[in-house]
């Protein structure tokens, strides 16, 4: 399992670089990122949503590899800046990577834009704890930058919360392939408890959360997504609920998607930053 999830985390750049939907039939944990319909005519982006506008989320990053190509091409994950000079992401999108084999894309949310900033990423720290007690839990690290963005940067959750619904946004899978412009999608909360029951023996309640429309499914994150925010509804305080992890497929009924929950270790992200200073 762990050896065909590290391909997830290329998915983007290799549909970019045109393997397209056989590339995607073929990752693994989420074999089945076909187009999901499940209400007949919505319209599939993220799963389920529409275009970020510009300043909305101003901290969602995408994470891509360094060299020739547009941001489009090279991007594999999202990320969220937490700190002038720090992007938060997932461990899975960059545990075989060293920090220059990363750059950071910020200021546009069209990745083919000529606004987009790269940034070089100078140091990196996966959770230690990352796939403990079980696979994928603790699914984070964190990205020192060579040098500060010009985002706003999102607060981290610090207390474990129930939500009625969440925002996820991302360059991942629309189930129409890959958009350039990046997409939002709200998504319902799931509980612990029905998130546990969704994925027996698969769920670290203390490190996952998960958010999806349980009974119809239709909105979700999605491969490519990875590393990027789960966030409180908008509004003045919004903070970082998440980081997107994992799921079966994607945006299908009874198939949650499920995410790092931030506020399990935002107080180690914090001492990692202290350290960094
Ligand atoms: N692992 C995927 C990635 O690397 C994210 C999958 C999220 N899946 C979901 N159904 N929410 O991009």
């Amino acid at each position: 399992m762990d050896r065909k999830r590290k391909h997830l985390i290329r998915l983007g750049a290799g549909v970019a670089a045109g393997l397209g939907a056989a590339a995607i039939a073929w990752t693994g944990i989420a074999a089945n990122a076909e187009p999901v319909d499940t209400k007949g005519d919505f319209e599939a982006q993220i799963i389920g949503g529409g275009d970020v506008a510009e300043g909305q989320y101003p901290w969602l990053v995408g994470l891509g590899s360094p060299g020739e190509g547009t941001a489009y091409e090279r991007q594999f994950c999202g990320g969220t800046v937490i700190a002038e000079d720090v992007v938060l992401t997932a461990a899975h999108c960059v545990e075989e990577s060293a920090a220059a084999d990363l750059v950071v894309f910020s200021g546009a949310i069209d990745l083919e834009s000529e606004d987009v900033v790269e940034t070089a990423v100078a140091d990196l720290h996966v959770a230690e704890d990352y796939n403990d007690p079980i696979a994928m839990a603790n699914d984070w690290a964190l990205l020192k930058l060579a040098e500060p963005v010009d985002v706003e940067p999102i607060a981290l959750g610090t207390e474990v919360e129930e939500f009625d619904a969440l925002e996820t946004a991302g360059w991942g899978d629309t189930g129409e392939g890959f958009p350039t412009t990046a997409q939002w999608v709200e998504v319902p909360f799931v509980s612990d408890a029905d998130c546990e029951a969704a994925y027996p023996d698969e769920v670290d309640a203390a490190s996952m959360l998960c958010a999806g429309d349980l009974e119809n499914g239709g909105v979700d994150s999605c491969q490519g997504d990875s590393g990027g925010p789960i966030m409180s509804p908008a509004g003045e305080d919004q903070v970082l609920v998440g980081i997107v992890s994992w799921g079966y497929g994607c945006a299908e009924a009874g198939n949650p998607g499920v995410y790092g929950e931030v506020a399990e270790f935002d107080e180690t992200i914090e001492a990692v930053l202290a350290g960094w200073e």
